[in-house]
């Protein structure tokens, strides 16, 4: 294990005003975003996506990784370049979702437990070989009645700490993310409560796992209402409460937190990283790595045809700008319109 370049990267992936677009949509996933907007989830038509977006001009100045999809590591660009190639000659960290997905958890119905650790210590050499510098594994928590479980936050805390130890080992640094979902009915405070327990499973697990925490990222939730609660939080409240709570559970020797967006809309997602990063300091950078809200709008904007690959891109450099300015607290609603 090299400290040092787990941490520099670790570093880099959180440097300020920059985050992290998450674009390792499982197969499956892909095709419900396809089916969105009526393209077929061809092997074709998902390299051309992801080609459109790591050569979005000027994307390089808000992204500091890229996570993909294996498919997409051993994927090329139009010219031939392969993607690990083309994104790290414009700065971008090349990272790689090595998780094989949320299976359901045995005796624990309702509830997940991730997937993937057979085979990873091989799997992770071989996508170092391809450019990959960091990975991501992510653990899926449910709540609802009864929900979750202390065994679910249990074995999906466990699961995270042995995919970090063997990232660093492979000196890869990881990308930890333990995911509350945002489905339910639940209030923020039932949020800010599982999270704070999940949190604290997470790395105590990292902890006894001897899990270098310099050389790694938390990608949490933010602590937020379940988008069927009818008392939606506003964002100063969210900011506060995720900021607490992060505060109580995260060591200040983790480099970064990298937020998923989770379902929030994209503008929401944006504002709700401002507001936490307009707030008095914490010990970490404070930034994004999201999915849907970097990349719905260029989603939709391209609809599948070579034509609007030029204003897909605007879209995604627009919403990847706006989340880099978050990042620093320097975003304003009125940029919004600027469009
Ligand atoms: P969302 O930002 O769409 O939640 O995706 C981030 C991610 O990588 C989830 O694993």
């Amino acid at each position: 294990m090299d400290e040092k370049t787990l941490a520099e990267t670790a570093r880099k992936m959180v440097a300020p005003g920059r985050g992290i677009l998450a674009a390792d949509e499982s197969t499956g996933t892909i095709k419900k975003r396809f089916d969105s907007i009526s393209v077929e989830s061809t092997e074709e038509n998902r390299r051309a996506y992801r080609d459109l977006l790591f050569t979005t001009p000027g994307a390089e100045d808000y992204i500091s990784g890229v996570i993909l999809f294996e498919e997409t590591l051993f994927q090329a660009s139009a010219d031939g370049t392969p993607f690990s190639k083309l994104l790290a000659a414009r700065d971008i960290i090349p990272g790689i979702k090595v998780d094989k997905g949320a299976k359901d958890l045995a005796g624990a119905p309702g509830e997940t437990v991730t997937e993937g650790l057979d085979g990873l210590r091989e799997r992770l050499e071989k996508y170092r070989e391809a450019g990959a510098r960091f990975a991501k594994w992510r653990a899926v928590i449910t709540i609802a009645d009864g929900l979750p479980s202390d065994y679910a936050i249990d074995v999906n805390a466990h699961a995270l700490a042995r995919y970090a130890a063997l990232c660093q080992e492979a000196n890869i640094t990881p990308i930890v993310e333990p995911e509350v979902l945002m489905d339910g009915d639940n209030t923020i405070e039932v949020c800010e409560r599982v999270t704070t327990d999940v949190l604290n499973a997470t790395f105590d697990a990292l902890r006894r796992q001897r899990v270098l925490l310099e050389g790694m990222v938390l990608k949490p939730n933010m602590v937020i209402a379940g988008k069927k609660c009818p008392q939606q939080a506003d964002v100063q409240t969210v900011a506060a409460a995720t900021l607490r709570t992060l505060k109580r559970c995260v060591p200040s020797a983790v480099p970064g937190i990298a937020f998923l967006s989770g379902g929030q809309s994209d503008e929401l997602a944006t504002q709700h990283l401002d507001a936490m990063n307009k707030h008095d300091a914490s010990p970490w950078s404070l930034t994004f790595s999201y999915g849907r809200a970097l990349q719905a709008p260029a989603l939709k904007a391209w609809g599948g045809s070579t034509a609007n690959v030029e204003s897909a891109q605007k879209a995604y450099f627009h919403r990847a700008k706006l989340n880099g300015l978050a990042a620093t607290g320097r975003y304003s609603e009125a940029m919004e319109e600027a469009a």
